[in-house]
């Protein structure tokens, strides 16, 4: 039975859309906490696109369950991190022009990057996951690097369908085998929904699922404590 990590990003989007101080993603996660959250993500992008820095000064002192910053290596961003000291962090590439984050983090190519990343992250006692691709090379790379959690990348899972989908849960599965033989927690995430959300949370030892996008979209409708309510409780059956 995993946990849920509800992403605000885009309750920050839409402030950003005008450029005032509504809606708030602080209110956002009180209702998620209220609705069952058992863990709030946020991601400060280069180009604070959405969130910005107040949000996450504000949400370390108001978030009461785990606060989960997402982050690139760029020492401007990690240093910010060390300084607020989130729960945890987790590390994800970062494009200026994607519209979200595309794909996991190519460890075999930016080990050092990486590593100098984590190495002031640690330092700053925050624990450290890193977003990869259901990949055997990248996951012995981070169990290399002694990641805590690896988050796995849901994303071409949820773009599928029949069986090529079915093959991507296979993918992921076997992955998280990896993950968990390697000591490292197991995490998932990026374009899970209501209803492609099932399958994902029943793979063996999923510690936690963090969902953004069709979260705040439901919330439009039904409201943001009802929206994280029911898909907690989809994740839990
Ligand atoms: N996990 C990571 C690492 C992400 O970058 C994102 C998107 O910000 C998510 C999960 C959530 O993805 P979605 O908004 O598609 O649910």
């Amino acid at each position: 039975m995993p946990n849920l990590g509800v992403n605000i990003d885009h309750i920050a989007t839409i402030r950003q859309a005008r450029k005032t101080n509504e809606p708030d993603p602080v209110w956002a996660a009180a209702l998620a906490e209220l609705g069952g959250a058992d863990c709030i993500t946020l991601h400060l992008r280069e180009d604070r696109r959405h969130i910005q820095d107040r949000d996450l000064e504000v949400m370390r002192q108001t978030v009461k369950v785990k606060l989960n910053l997402e982050l690139a290596t760029e020492a401007e961003v990690v240093d910010i991190a060390c300084r607020v000291k989130p729960d945890q962090v987790t590390l994800v590439p970062e494009k200026r022009e994607e519209v979200t984050t595309e794909g996991g983090l190519d460890l075999v190519s930016h080990e050092a990057a990486v590593a100098r990343a984590m190495e002031k992250l640690k330092e700053a006692g925050i624990s450290i996951n890193l977003f990869l691709d259901p990949d055997e090379a990248q996951i012995e790379m981070a169990a290399k690097l002694k990641a805590d959690g690896i988050e796995l990348h849901t994303g071409q899972y949820a773009l599928t369908s029949g069986k090529a989908q079915q093959k991507e849960l296979t993918r992921l599965t076997i992955a998280g085998e990896q993950i968990c033989g390697a000591g490292m927690e197991l995490l998932a995430g990026h374009g899970l929904t209501y209803t492609n959300v099932q399958p994902i949370a029943q793979i063996p030892e999923m510690a936690e699922l963090n969902i953004g996008h069709s979260i705040v979209s439901r919330a439009v409708f039904v409201g943001f404590r009802d929206a994280v309510s029911e898909m907690k409780r989809l994740i839990t059956v």
